[in-house]
């Protein structure tokens, strides 16, 4: 069950370098993320899969010094549109026509619409938008790592100016937004792995209205 994965997945602290996690597990992994929804389906960001020890080593430098982006097999960046520009706009809803094969024309307004919407619009306002969509890719992943028995941790910790620059975002017009090193925990010298998952009750959290 989901639940089950949800309940064995934490935040861990502490990853066993000598262990690798398997191509097609982190193929699923990023395919779930490639499947979330976002606004409009814009898909206003990109992961950057970070293996090499050296750019790791630099990234875990600028995370607060935190030994998962080292110690975890592969580094996952996911880095978020730094604007919304006509061509980026225009890019996406022309592959939606092109693989559905149409046009239409209330699809074509709502084109129109974002592009007399996004563009003109603060580009902090349209990363940080863009970035709430990142978020929902990055939630995605961390659910399917958790489904194939894959460990990982969850980082906000970390500086995004000095990621972009380690790995030349700004160029390709992206912004770091979070990061997910992916691996397997090392239980010894991990403090959080026996602790109890600790969420407030579903009665301070979920309320109906019937
Ligand atoms: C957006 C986000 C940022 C986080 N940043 C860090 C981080 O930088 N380092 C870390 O060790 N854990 C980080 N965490 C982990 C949270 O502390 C953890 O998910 C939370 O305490 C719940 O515990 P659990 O994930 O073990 O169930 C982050 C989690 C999220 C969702």
């Amino acid at each position: 069950m989901l639940i089950d994965k949800l309940n064995w997945r934490y935040a861990t602290k502490k990853m066993d370098p000598s262990k690798s996690v398997p191509e097609d597990k982190v193929e699923r992994i990023l395919e779930a993320a490639r499947l979330a929804p976002t606004s409009s389906g814009l898909q206003p960001y990109e992961i950057i899969v970070v293996t090499n020890p050296e750019v790791r080593a630099k990234i875990q430098a600028a995370a607060w010094n935190q030994a998962q982006v080292t110690e975890g097999s592969h580094l996952l960046v996911f880095a978020a549109w730094d604007n919304y520009t006509p061509e980026r706009i225009n890019k996406m809803f022309d592959l939606v026509n092109e693989e559905r094969g149409f046009t239409n024309e209330g699809w074509e307004n709502y084109r129109q619409m974002l592009l007399n919407t996004y563009p003109p619009r603060d580009a902090q306002v349209n990363f940080e938008h863009a970035a709430r969509q990142a978020y929902i890719g990055f939630g995605l992943a961390i659910t399917a790592a958790a489904f194939e028995g894959v460990d990982a941790t969850p980082m906000e910790g970390f500086d995004p100016v000095q990621v972009d620059e380690i790995l030349g975002l700004k160029a390709r017009g992206l912004r770091s937004v979070t990061l997910l090193p992916i691996g397997y925990r090392q239980s010894e010298g991990d403090w959080l792995v026996n602790l109890k998952k600790v969420r407030r009750p579903k009665d301070e959290f979920i309320s109906k209205v019937a």
